[in-house]
């Protein structure tokens, strides 16, 4: 029988990374942060200086990542690039923000879909990211579309954000995440949209138990059907 994979696709701060993180902690299934790839490449760029119109040169540096996903004592995941620890790094707004830039090019997508793929493990797979669902794991058995208002997106980036001890205003980060959906949105090439078959779920006025909740009753549900 194949992996089974549940894939949870939507715009810059709806949720999907904790939601992912529960979901996968109560099913005891492994994880993809796909954003994080996109970061970390950002970074790389950044750190190498390519310039950010360069698609062939930024697809080359993909091959040399020497990427290793960790966690840490308390389970709480911990990057590393070149043995360096970028965890926090990688989410400050301008990395998102530069990730964004490098995720039209379809060079890119076509290798980073080879290195998304490898994380198929058993006994099963949730992948948080923009397509998921549409592109990467079309065969997913359940596909959610997560989604909130503009203005809860942002609370809850800052409100995260500032936890990390990073110093931003909420107006940057609203700006930012409206920013990041027109990028995320208008895109050519994989661009953020629900696939066919997903199910949309508006985390708006939900608690994060009661998203996780949801998804693993659907997961079920379609399990016995
Ligand atoms: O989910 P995130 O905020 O960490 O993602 C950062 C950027 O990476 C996002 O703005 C667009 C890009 N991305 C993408 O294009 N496709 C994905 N599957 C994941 C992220």
């Amino acid at each position: 029988m194949s992996v089974p994979v549940i894939t949870i696709d939507g715009p810059s701060g709806s949720g999907k990374g904790t939601i992912t993180r529960e979901v996968a902690s109560t099913l005891n299934w492994h994880i993809l942060d796909s954003g994080a790839l996109y970061r970390i490449l950002a970074l790389a760029v950044e750190g190498q200086q390519v310039d950010w119109g360069n698609e062939v040169d930024t697809r080359k540096i993909i091959s040399e990542l020497n990427i290793d996903f960790q966690r840490d004592a308390s389970g709480c995941q911990v990057i590393y690039l070149d043995e360096i620890d970028v965890t926090k790094e990688i989410r400050q707004e301008k990395c998102g923000t530069n990730a964004s830039r490098i995720a039209k090019f379809s060079l890119v997508r076509d290798e980073l879909m080879l290195l998304q793929k490898n994380f198929i493990k058993s006994p099963g797979l949730v992948a948080d990211g923009r397509d998921m669902g549409t592109v990467v794991f079309p065969e997913a058995v359940l596909k959610i579309f997560l989604t909130a208002s503009a203005a809860e997106r942002s609370k809850r980036r800052y409100k995260q954000l500032k936890e990390q001890g990073i110093n931003v205003s909420l107006s940057a980060v609203l700006k930012d995440i409206l920013n990041r959906d027109e990028q995320d949105e208008s895109r050519d090439i994989a661009p953020l949209v629900p696939a066919l078959d997903a199910v949309t779920i508006d985390s708006s006025d939900l608690s994060i138990d009661n998203v996780s909740q949801e998804i693993i009753r659907l997961y079920k549900a379609r399990m016995n059907a």
